[in-house]
């Protein structure tokens, strides 16, 4: 069920594969090994028709020139690091301000746009591998990261991150799938459930201030579900920062998803699972319609919406947030699912 193809060269002339990963009941992911990136996902809406529910781009020109992280791998360290700078047993580490000079944001960039190398595992997995050297963007210790990609036949895509250093550092990955369950427009019309009490508010670099909010009675609260856009324009200091949310939500520790989304047009639904602690709505607010994606579109302002699983923004800088810190030899291991359904 996993079939592989040359996606092109990059401009440095390295290769580049995609593989695509089918279940037997019409599911299928593409996945590219440049930044070993979800390229696209496949499902049926609630009549049967396939459609493609990922943000992106259809080659690799797009992924290299025009890039918000669609569907990439993200690390070292996914989301912002203050000031680009952390210490760690009293040594100052300085990594790349790649973010108007300011802030260090998703490690660099480096796992997004590395190439990396691909097994078939079994069947139904794909397991992909990248080495990091010490000191790439700053960061300390070289790190042996493996992300792998199963598509389960209830329509579940499962990642497992998985990275061991060989010197006490900073781990953070995600994946950063833009979703739009309607596959065309914005995603204000999806509705949306994460199951967090609290949220981290940021200042004007979108750095945590240190505080864990409670969500009651803010345009933060979606444990009841209500459609994306409904509050996303309310006058409220912290959607104003970000023109939106682009916020880390601290996920209750409890049983069942973390949060799920559903288009009332197309029936789809989006069911995320992981033992992370925080997860990053971001809902595309930053673009603009300047490049354009699959099949020519233009990607618009709220084209899709990301939930990036994750420990929380600026930990290394956060002594009151879950630690990210891994001695060396000791790995870091996650789990996010997405599980397609759809409802009539
Ligand atoms: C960040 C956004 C950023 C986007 C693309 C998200 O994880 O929170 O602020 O624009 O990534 O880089």
């Amino acid at each position: 069920m996993i079939t592989k193809n040359s996606f092109g060269t990059t401009q440095n002339g390295e290769n580049v594969d995609i593989y695509t990963i089918g279940n037997t009941t019409g599911m299928e992911v593409d996945v590219i090994t440049y930044g070993a990136t979800l390229n696209a996902i496949r499902t049926p809406d609630r009549d049967g028709n396939i459609g493609d529910v990922l943000v992106g781009f259809d080659d690799l020109e797009g992924h290299e020139q025009h890039s918000n992280y669609q569907g990439m791998t993200v690390g070292r360290y996914a989301n912002r690091i203050a000031n680009g700078r952390f210490t760690l047993d009293g040594v100052e580490y300085n990594l790349v301000k790649n973010e108007k000079g300011i802030t260090c944001l998703h490690g660099g960039g480096e796992l997004s746009h590395a190439v990396w190398s691909a097994t078939i595992a079994d069947d139904c997995r794909l397991e992909m591998s990248y080495t990091s050297p010490d000191g790439a963007m700053g960061f300390p210790g070289k790190v042996d990261f493996r992300v792998s990609f199963t598509v389960y036949e209830d329509n579940s895509l499962e990642i497992r991150y998985y990275a061991v250093s060989d010197k006490k550092t900073v781990i953070n990955m995600t994946n950063h799938a833009y979703f739009n369950l309607a596959c065309h427009g914005d995603i204000l019309g999806h509705e949306l459930m994460i199951n967090a009490d609290a949220f981290t508010p940021t200042d004007e670099h979108s750095i945590p201030t240190g505080e864990i909010r409670r969500v009651e009675g803010t345009p933060f609260d979606f444990r009841i579900t209500k459609p994306i856009g409904r509050d996303i324009g309310a006058p409220d200091e912290q959607l104003r920062n970000c023109k939106g949310y682009d916020h880390n939500f601290c996920l209750n520790d409890s049983e069942g998803p973390a949060a799920v989304a559903y288009d009332p047009e197309s029936g789809r639904v989006l069911e995320l699972f992981t033992d992370m602690c925080g997860v990053q709505l971001y809902c595309g607010n930053f673009l603009n319609g300047s490049y354009s994606g699959k099949q020519g579109k233009p990607v618009i302002k709220h084209a899709g919406f990301c939930l990036e699983t994750q420990f929380y923004p600026d930990t290394p800088n956060c002594p009151g947030f879950p630690q990210c810190t891994y001695e060396a030899g000791q790995p870091f291991e996650s789990i996010t699912v997405f599980r397609f359904s759809v409802r009539n």
